[in-house]
C-alpha cells in the first residue's frame, strides 16, 4: 500500500462541445472502489474532515470550485489545492487530512476504499499522533 498523497492527473479529452475526463479504479484510482461520496453546498470558506482513517483509502476531485486538501502524517503537513476536474488526489490511510477553503458551490468527489466504518476514523488529533509515532497505523 502506498504511504504517502499523490496528486494524479486525468485524462482529458478536450472538445468544443466540453471537455470530458474520467477515472479508473486500479488505473488511476490505485485500489478497488468500494464506496463513492460528495460533498456539496458547503458554505465559501469552510472547513471539513479533520481525521484519519485506519484502512481507508481515499482518492479526491473537485468537480467544480476548489478547495485545499491538507494532509499531515504527524511531522509534516503538505497542502494540495485542488481546483480543476481533471485532477484527483490520492490519500492513503494513515494520515490526519483536513479539508479547507472551500469556494462557493464547490463539489467534491471521493473514492473509497472500504464501505462506510464509524470504528475506522481516528477523530482525536493526539490520538492519532500516539497511534502513529507507536507504528500502530
Ligand atoms: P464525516 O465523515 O464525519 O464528515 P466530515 O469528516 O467531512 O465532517 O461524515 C458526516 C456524516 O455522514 C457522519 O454522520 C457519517 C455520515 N457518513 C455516512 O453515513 N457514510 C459515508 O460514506 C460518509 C463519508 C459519511
Amino acid at each position: 500500500m502506498k504511504v504517502e498523497p499523490l496528486l494524479v492527473e486525468l485524462p482529458r479529452f478536450l472538445d468544443a462541445r466540453g471537455n470530458l475526463s474520467f477515472v479508473e479504479q486500479l488505473n488511476h484510482i490505485p485500489f478497488e472502489i468500494k464506496r463513492t461520496y460528495w460533498i456539496y453546498d458547503v458554505p465559501g470558506g469552510e472547513s471539513r474532515g479533520g481525521h484519519a482513517y485506519r484502512k481507508n483509502q481515499e482518492f479526491i476531485v473537485a468537480l467544480s470550485g476548489a478547495f485545499d486538501v491538507i494532509v499531515d502524517d504527524g511531522q509534516n503537513k503538505k497542502k494540495f489545492t485542488l481546483n480543476r476536474s481533471y485532477y484527483g488526489l490520492y490519500v492513503p490511510a494513515g494520515l490526519w487530512r483536513t479539508m479547507e477553503n472551500f469556494s462557493t458551490n464547490s463539489l467534491a468527489l471521493e473514492f473509497g476504499s472500504e464501505h462506510y466504518c464509524k470504528e475506522d476514523y481516528i477523530r482525536d488529533y493526539e490520538q492519532f499522533k500516539t497511534l502513529k509515532s507507536n507504528g500502530e497505523i
